[in-house]
């Protein structure tokens, strides 16, 4: 499937990689560029990748929601507008394959939130972070309410949702919302590097361990116990782990079959 502002790169071994790209709006999403991302985002699953890898074109990885777009919208079109981004990124998290996000420059605003919706995030050094929504008038509107507090805490969720201010890759590492930072021209090799050793995993495993995290993010903690109970042995129905433990026992490398 050709796109007019996504670039899709497969390497053929199971990572993908997708660049978010129009650059003359620093990638700001529009309704187009966000049905585009949910099309690429429904063929995901039935591809063979194993991990995606999201960035952005030129200096920026998304500058947010395209304010050209919202500055006509009413109630009705800002509750459809919010929804959309809403759908697009909660398919991005419960993807059945790890997503990385590797964050190029600018993620602000709807760029900060498709961040957090990815599993792991890192950052070149010249990258920022931020919600500056409340400079326009709205608040976050694509779950970054939701998402920030969980990954930062509600308290640093409110100084940067409330100040609309910028932060650095630096302090976005401090804060958990990044899980490394590094020099700009090592972001995509580290990224990679990430994939890599994700690749070396047993699949289902992987797949089952995010359905985990992903379920028990709002449960109690008997609740994720439970939870972990029930991916945990499921685990052992799977011929994955029949090899993986016999390839240890039999000092030899796995050969994992995503079953
Ligand atoms: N929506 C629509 N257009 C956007 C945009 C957005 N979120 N962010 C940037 N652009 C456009 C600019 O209007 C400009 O267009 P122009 O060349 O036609 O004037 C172009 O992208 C380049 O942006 P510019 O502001 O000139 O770049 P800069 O390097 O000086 O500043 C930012 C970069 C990211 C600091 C600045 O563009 C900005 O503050 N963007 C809005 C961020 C935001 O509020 N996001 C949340 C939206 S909910």
């Amino acid at each position: 499937m050709e796109y007019r502002f996504l670039k899709v790169q497969n390497d053929g071994r199971g990572i993908l990689t997708l660049t978010v790209s129009s650059p003359a709006t620093l990638n700001a999403l529009n309704s187009e560029i966000l049905s585009e991302l949910e099309d690429f985002v429904d063929s995901v699953s039935a591809s063979s990748a194993r991990v995606l890898v999201i960035t952005g074109e030129g200096k920026a990885f998304v500058a947010g929601a395209d304010i050209s777009e919202m500055a006509g919208l009413d109630e009705k079109g800002g509750l459809a507008f919010g929804k959309h981004g809403a759908r697009v990124f909660r398919k991005i998290e419960l993807l059945d394959i790890p997503v990385i996000a590797a964050v190029n420059g600018f993620a602000l605003g709807g760029g900060c939130e498709l961040a957090m919706s990815c599993d792991i995030r890192i950052a070149s050094a010249k990258a920022s972070f931020g919600q500056p929504e409340v400079n326009l008038g709205i608040i976050p509107g694509f779950s970054g309410t939701y998402r920030l507090s969980k990954i930062a805490g509600q308290a640093y969720a409110k100084e940067l949702i409330f100040t609309g201010r910028r932060i650095k890759a630096e302090e976005a590492f401090r804060i958990g919302l990044v899980s490394r930072v590094t020099e700009p021209e090592a972001l995509m090799e580290t990224a990679y590097s990430i994939a890599e050793e994700i690749l070396t995993s047993a699949p289902l495993a992987v797949s089952y361990a995010k359905k985990c995290l992903n379920e028990n993010y709002d449960l109690d903690s008997e609740g994720a116990i439970e939870l972990e109970n029930k991916w945990f042995a499921k685990c052992f129905a799977t011929g994955d782990q029949k090899e993986g433990m016999s390839a240890f026992l039999d000092k030899r490398a796995p050969e994992f079959k995503n079953r």
